[in-house]
């Protein structure tokens, strides 16, 4: 009767001896996974290093931009590279880690949608950014900046078609059929600040693309009126528009461009702004500035 049930079942003692096994291969996986967590955890876990000896175990900086702000940062597809002011001072910036570390360091470039860079700089997915960044009080909460290596100091400009005559002037704006701006930019605030809050442009008017390529393209096809950005970058794809686009008008507006980083990488910043301070002192950052067509 009873002993019908256990010729299906395994022996008991069969059972007891699987078990012990089970139990012993748990423990010695617990063992090494403790072992591995308190030895290695402090050298491999990357939030409890700082940012250079991060970089120093990854071999490489990794940099984000949203790569379609010319001159400042885009893709090269002759060279499959990308190009600009920034990349240029990106790579004196590797270099002089690499220099300071002791090892070789490489440079990569993640080019991405602009107003997701201070989340990837929070979570330490990316260990800097150059994108052409303005330093403002607002962006200072929330990441840290390098000393201003350039100053977009006459603002933004207005990009139009050639042949739109309608908005030459700042307070010609509240009247354009439609606005575009690159999501997260500065020239974003600023019409939501000066335009929309205060009543003098719809809300639903304004468009916000992740792209700066993605709104010059809307202004080229008339889907937006009109395309606000950073002064040098709005000059740069008008004179490459082959007078399809021009800059109607220009905002008067202060952007000093900084390196941005996690807040908590201040060995980082110290290298960089030593490298920016002495690039402006030695004539370097000027030459790049003429290299890239910049005033
Ligand atoms: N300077 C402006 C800002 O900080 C625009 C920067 C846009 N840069 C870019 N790579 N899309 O908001």
């Amino acid at each position: 009767m009873s002993d019908s049930t256990d010729s299906t079942s395994p022996s008991p003692l069969k059972k007891k001896g699987g078990k012990k096994i089970m139990i012993a291969v748990v423990a010695a996986i617990v063992v090494v996974a403790l072992i591995a967590t308190v030895v290695l955890g402090g050298f491999l876990n990357p939030n409890e290093q700082t940012a250079l000896e991060k970089i120093k175990s990854q071999g490489k900086i990794i940099m984000a931009t949203e790569a379609t702000f010319i001159p400042f940062e885009s893709f090269d597809p002759t060279n499959g590279t990308y190009v600009g002011f920034d990349i240029d001072l990106a790579n004196r910036i590797t270099e002089n880690v690499s220099a300071e570390l002791g090892v070789p360091i490489t440079l990569e470039i993640r080019d991405v949608a602009f107003n997701t860079i201070p989340a990837s700089l929070n979570n330490k997915q990316i260990d800097m950014s150059l994108s052409g960044m303005t330093i403002t009080d607002e962006r200072n909460e929330s990441v840290m900046f390098s000393t201003p290596y350039y100053m977009a100091e006459a603002g933004f400009g207005m990009l139009v078609k050639t042949a739109d005559n309608s908005l030459n002037s700042v307070e010609a704006l509240t009247s354009a059929s439609s606005i575009v701006v690159n999501t997260g930019t500065t020239s974003e605030i600023w019409v939501q600040k000066e335009l929309v809050d205060k009543g003098l442009y719809p809300a639903n008017k304004v468009k916000s693309l992740p792209t700066i390529a993605g709104c010059v393209q809307d202004v080229s096809i008339g889907q937006s009126q009109v395309f606000i950005i950073d002064k040098p970058t709005a000059e740069e794809y008008a004179g490459q528009s082959s007078g399809d686009l021009k800059v109607s008008a220009v905002i008067p507006s202060y952007e000093p461009y900084g390196v941005a980083l996690n807040k908590e990488a201040t060995d980082l910043k110290e290298i960089i702004d030593r490298v920016i301070n002495t690039m402006i002192e030695n004539g370097e950052m000027e030459k790049l500035r003429i290299k890239w067509g910049l005033n």
